[in-house]
């Protein structure tokens, strides 16, 4: 069993292979952090110190203990009304509308088997001896408040997660101001903080920043978990690399507006914290009723954030992705944005289809403009029914002949959205997030429907099943394109836990989709990658990266992306040159070479191709394929800072290090060039490498310790791309 309680120090022990995170029960009821760190015995409570904290205060049970003070001592759920003045976890508001609560421990469960969250995403296990699950029982009588703490251990996976669950067990109505899942409390330490801060088309920038006194957060109050910020979070020693060095990193399981912060307190002391925006949320907890905080993924690595990324791969990969595409090579496809955007017909279609079979393309995709009156972006979302005027054939028509051709065929859709010029929004314009006598605030020219709402959620589900249910579709992209802004629901009894509620139905209604078609491919998509989080990775195992399909701009994007996700998630395709974003020049193998570090695919028109390019579009598909397990199960190393470097390079490294493959871009050039060396790693120690397309034979240890110069008359943008096999001759 992972989880230890000893009934002698009252105090918790949550043991990974290398880690150990521990909290007591002390004699008032409270629950204290004590250590989350490298893997450690014993109860570890002589870390506390106990003065009297001039101005701290001092809860009540202590008396007049003055050195007893909740605002100096770390915390295993801090709550507003504890005399903690650092950020809470929780504010509460009884029927009077009084702020407080005391919350004091008053039990607990260990359980073999990992916890799941009703209506939430979350990580499971296929097996129960996979993980265990503690239970924490906090109780504030006078609100007649119970706290339930969940934490799931998956030993292997050197993973911990964290939820809360409110129950309203009293007889007042009480209102939740604050609800964050997870906090971890460090007694000491110089700390940076990484968040990932981006926009439409330049999103997951890495933005690493020291710790000092004050807090520091990052918020989506966009009702999405956004562009701009992204719900994974790396808290480390100032000093740490992707080698060494201790981090400790949070990753939300939510894909709604979401906070993190990290707080650096009087005495030097850090909090990190994540959990739901408190932005327009605010919840009434009638009583019977019950509220989850949705789940914090945590993982501590003793050795840099490249072993904390893997750790995040491989338990995004195993345990949030479900379905039979978990574990499957995705299909080669074309889709059709990039290609003709809403300008195409059937015809053009199946031309565009034929093309891509003769080349090896496995998939078409229909992107937008196949519905409805949908001639521009202004009009017609929510009329859900096919245009066969404009592709002058029904859809099945077009799904059968794509079939004949051999190919998969995929669907674009935004189920969520609504145009006021639309014959739905004209049949019920309450269903829009729209405030009574405001003018909306539009964006891309729509609105959004109400997802809270059950009876529309109904008429989603029978929409989207019409439109998969006329042909064998294989594939469906799920797209969000605007902020959830102006909440307002017709039908809500209290606006505060609209915004919440809308993201449990959106979850509802993509499960009900998954049940129902097991076989889809759903791939996520928001304005590429505005909702590129753990909560649409357990309904769509891929995530459309972003809407910059510029492979220089990618090298960013996916890199930043990778600190917290698996690339086996990022849809990235191949586009035209000049690049349709930033009218940028990239030799073709370069964007190949890049697509292929994801979930890959083209976005082109095939018939503007030269014979050359063609011939090169067949290679890199076989390429794709000798080497597609290898990516998308392999480990992932960044070689590089390409931020920073001259060169983009990331590595793919088989578990028992037999192959190795190393991908390297050169973003900058400059006269008399100084050599650029990719360096790689994971290698095995004495043994030698052949590279497969020279011959070259590389002794591991040297290439680990000087690696491999770029070739001198790689241009700017070109790629390298080294295939390493190991072999059995010295
Ligand atoms: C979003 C997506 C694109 C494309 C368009 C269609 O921007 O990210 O890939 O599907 O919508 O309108």
């Amino acid at each position: 069993m992972s989880i230890h309680f000893d009934p002698q120090t009252q105090c918790f022990s949550l043991h990974t292979r290398s880690s150990t995170y521990q909290f007591q029960v002390d004699r008032f009821g409270y629950l204290l952090h004590l250590y989350y760190g490298r893997r450690s015995e014993g109860c570890m409570d002589w870390l506390l110190t106990y003065a009297d904290r001039g101005f701290s205060g001092n809860p009540g049970p202590a008396g007049d203990e003055r050195s007893y003070s909740l605002d100096a001592l770390p915390q295993e759920f801090p709550f507003q009304g504890s005399g903690d003045c650092r950020s809470p976890l929780l504010v509460v508001r009884d029927g009077k509308g009084i702020f407080g609560c005391d919350l004091r421990y008053t039990g607990h469960e260990i359980q073999k088997g990992k916890y799941s969250l009703p209506s939430l995403p979350a990580v499971y296990t296929e097996n129960n001896s996979e993980a265990d699950t503690l239970r924490v029982f906090l109780e504030d009588r006078r609100l007649g408040l119970r706290v339930t703490l969940l934490y799931g251990v998956l030993e292997d996976e050197e993973i911990i997660t964290r939820s809360v669950l409110l129950a309203n067990i009293g007889t007042q109505e009480l209102c939740v101001e604050k609800l964050q899942s997870a906090c971890l409390d460090f007694l000491h330490g110089c700390f940076d903080l990484i968040s990932f801060s981006g926009r439409h088309a330049m999103e997951r920038h890495p933005d690493r920043k020291k710790l000092r006194f004050g807090s520091f957060s990052v918020e989506s109050r966009r009702g999405y978990s956004s562009h701009q910020y992204n719900p994974f979070v790396i808290l480390c020693d100032h000093t740490a690399t992707e080698t060494a060095g201790r981090c400790w990193a949070m990753q939300f399981v939510w894909s709604g507006g979401f906070s993190a912060e990290a707080e650096v307190d009087q005495y030097g002391q850090t909090r990190l914290q994540m959990g739901l925006s408190e932005w327009q949320f605010s919840y009434p907890l009638t009583p019977g009723s019950s509220l989850i905080g949705p789940e914090v993924i945590i993982s501590f690595s003793a050795e840099g954030l490249e072993k904390l990324s893997h750790q995040f791969h491989h338990c995004l990969r195993k345990h949030i992705c479900r379905g039979p595409w978990r574990d499957r090579i995705r299909p080669v496809l074309l889709n059709s944005w990039e290609a003709s955007y809403l300008d195409f017909t059937g015809e053009s279609l199946l031309k565009l289809a034929e093309q891509a079979r003769s080349l090896g393309i496995e998939m078409l995709v229909m992107d937008d403009g196949w519905f409805g009156a949908r001639s521009d972006d202004c009009r017609a979302l929510g009329d859900w029914n096919v245009n066969e005027q404009k592709l002058g054939m029904s859809l099945s028509a077009l799904v059968c002949k794509i079939k004949a051709m051999g190919l998969k065929f995929g669907i674009w859709m935004e189920p969520e959205m609504i145009s006021e010029d639309s014959d739905l929004y004209r049949a019920h314009p309450d269903w829009a997030f729209v405030i009574p006598g405001k003018e909306p605030v539009r964006s891309r020219n729509q609105l959004v429907l109400d997802l809270s709402r059950r009876e529309i959620r109904d008429w989603l589900f029978h929409a989207i099943c019409s439109v998969l249910e006329q042909g064998q579709i294989d594939y469906l992209k799920w797209d969000l394109n605007r902020s959830i802004l102006d909440v307002y629901s017709a039908t809500a009894a209290d606006q505060g836990k609209v915004l919440y509620d809308y993201m449990l139905g959106l979850y509802e209604l993509l499960d009900r989709i998954c049940q129902r078609y097991p076989e889809l491919l759903i791939e996520g998509c928001s304005g590429g990658g505005g909702r590129f989080d753990a909560g649409m990775l357990y309904y769509s195992p891929q995530i459309w990266c972003s809407d910059n399909t510029d492979a220089i701009d990618r090298i960013l994007i996916q890199n930043g992306s990778s600190y917290g996700y698996p690339v086996s998630c990022m849809g990235s395709h191949v586009s035209a040159c000049p690049n349709h974003q930033t009218g940028r020049s990239v030799p073709m193998k370069t964007r190949a070479d890049v697509a292929m570090c994801g979930t890959f695919g083209y976005e082109l028109d095939l018939a503007k191709l030269s014979a050359e390019e063609k011939a090169s579009v067949r290679e890199q598909i076989s390429e794709f394929h000798r080497t597609a397990q290898l990516i998308q199960n392999g480990r992932f190393y960044r070689l590089s800072d390409p931020e920073a470097d001259f060169c983009g390079a990331w590595e793919f490294c088989s578990e028992d290090a037999g192959e190795a493959r190393i991908t390297a871009v050169l973003l900058e050039k400059h006269g008399n060039m100084t050599p650029v060396y990719v360096v790689p790693r994971a290698l095995t120690p004495g043994s030698v490498y052949r590279d497969r397309d020279s011959g070259v034979l590389y002794p591991a240890d040297a290439l680990m310790e000087f690696g491999l110069p770029l070739p001198q008359n790689l241009n700017q943008y070109d790629s390298q791309v080294w295939c390493l096999e190991k072999t059995e001759t010295a």
